[in-house]
């Protein structure tokens, strides 16, 4: 079975790719330096799976350090998700975002080439859709960016797209991914946000376990049914399986780029009152100014992923609740012991 490097697979997403790549029988080497995670989150993914993974605590912009992994391992395809990720900071500390998002990439990708390892499938976003050209989103949508974290993506994007020009042996998958929420049925792994969550769904989770007061709704005056933010939310299981789906379907050179979402929108509000419905609680909330740089509405047309990749997302928002609360409720602490 073929190797898969994953970079960051400590993380919220990455994890929960680990954990269904491990399910087919895929080698997994995770490289991570834990910059946001926990290496608890791997003890449970192999318990969950009983199979093992190869960890390196590495940071991927330490040439030589990945230049001894390359070297020990037959890697056929890296899936690279290190990155910082929280928008507010990337505002805060732009230097701080380019350097690591940027530099660590480069760096990947330098010693992806001299291993001449040439297949990667990028952990991209719809921020890269800026506010948006037209709803729903597709892939041809005009780019732009509005912080720090959503242009070190689109450069990501655009330093990869050169590769290819440069060397068209590459294959390179850009998964451009909606808003993930929700974690896995066993309730073991999920996202454990460091401090108070910057995300809708974690903030949610954390008030209806008593550890946050009030659900603040970031603006309710925006021109959508309920007046608050609609998005796309997409439970991390159906997430993780595109990624297998674009490993095994994005066989030939090129960059193959695709919108991973349900193509549905749901406000913060029907969000509110999903988690209510999961967790059998009322959840205080109100209504706050808007959050500087939101827009007011983005969901995906999935269409070329169900086309080309055979992937749909199949879990809905009732799940997505659901899994967040008892991953929530079952690990107040998150992977604290
Ligand atoms: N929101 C609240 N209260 C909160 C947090 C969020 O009302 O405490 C609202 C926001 O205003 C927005 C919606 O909930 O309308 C979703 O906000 P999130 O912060 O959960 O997600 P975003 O859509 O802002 O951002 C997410 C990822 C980014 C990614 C982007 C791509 O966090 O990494 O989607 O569209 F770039």
């Amino acid at each position: 079975m073929a190797t898969i490097l994953v970079t960051g697979g400590c993380g919220y997403i990455g994890s929960h790719t680990v954990l269904e790549l491990l399910n087919r029988d895929y080698e997994v080497i995770v490289v991570d330096n834990f910059s946001n995670s926990s290496y608890e989150s791997l003890r449970r993914v192999q318990k969950i799976t009983g199979k093992e993974v190869t960890f390196y605590e590495e940071n991927i912009a330490n040439e030589e350090g990945m230049d001894k992994i390359f070297s020990a391992h037959k890697v056929d395809a890296v899936i690279h998700f290190a990155a910082f990720k929280a928008v507010g900071e990337s505002v805060k500390l732009p230097l701080k975002y380019y350097e690591n998002n940027i530099s660590g990439t480069v760096g990947l990708l330098k010693i992806m080439q001299k291993h001449n390892v040439k297949k990667i499938i990028f952990s991209s976003s719809a921020t890269v859709y800026g506010d948006p050209e037209r709803l729903p989103l597709d892939e041809n949508c005009r780019l732009s960016t509005t912080n720090p974290y959503g242009s070190t993506k689109l450069m990501m994007e655009m330093i990869m797209q050169d590769l290819h020009k440069a060397d068209n042996e590459w294959n390179i998958i850009l998964l451009r991914y909606f808003n993930p929420v929700g974690a896995h049925e066993s309730g073991l792994i999920g996202e454990d946000p460091k401090g108070i969550p910057n995300n809708l769904m974690p903030y949610v989770a954390q008030v209806a376990s008593g550890k946050l007061a009030c659900i603040n709704v970031f603006g309710n005056d925006y021109d959508t049914p309920d007046g608050t933010g609609v998005r796309d939310y997409i439970h991390v299981v159906d997430l993780a399986l595109g990624h297998i789906a674009a490993i095994e379907q994005c066989q030939t050179s090129g960059v193959h780029i695709y919108n991973l979402g349900t193509g549905h929108g749901y406000s913060v509000l029907d969000m509110i009152h999903a988690f209510e419905k999961a967790c059998g609680k009322t959840l205080p909330y109100k209504i706050s100014p808007r959050r500087p740089g939101d827009i007011a509405t983005c969901y995906a047309a999935p269409d070329k992923a169900k086309a080309e990749l055979k992937w749909e997302a199949k879990f809905g928002i009732e799940e997505m609740c659901a899994s967040q609360w008892k991953w929530q409720s079952g690990n107040p602490r998150g992977y604290e012991a």
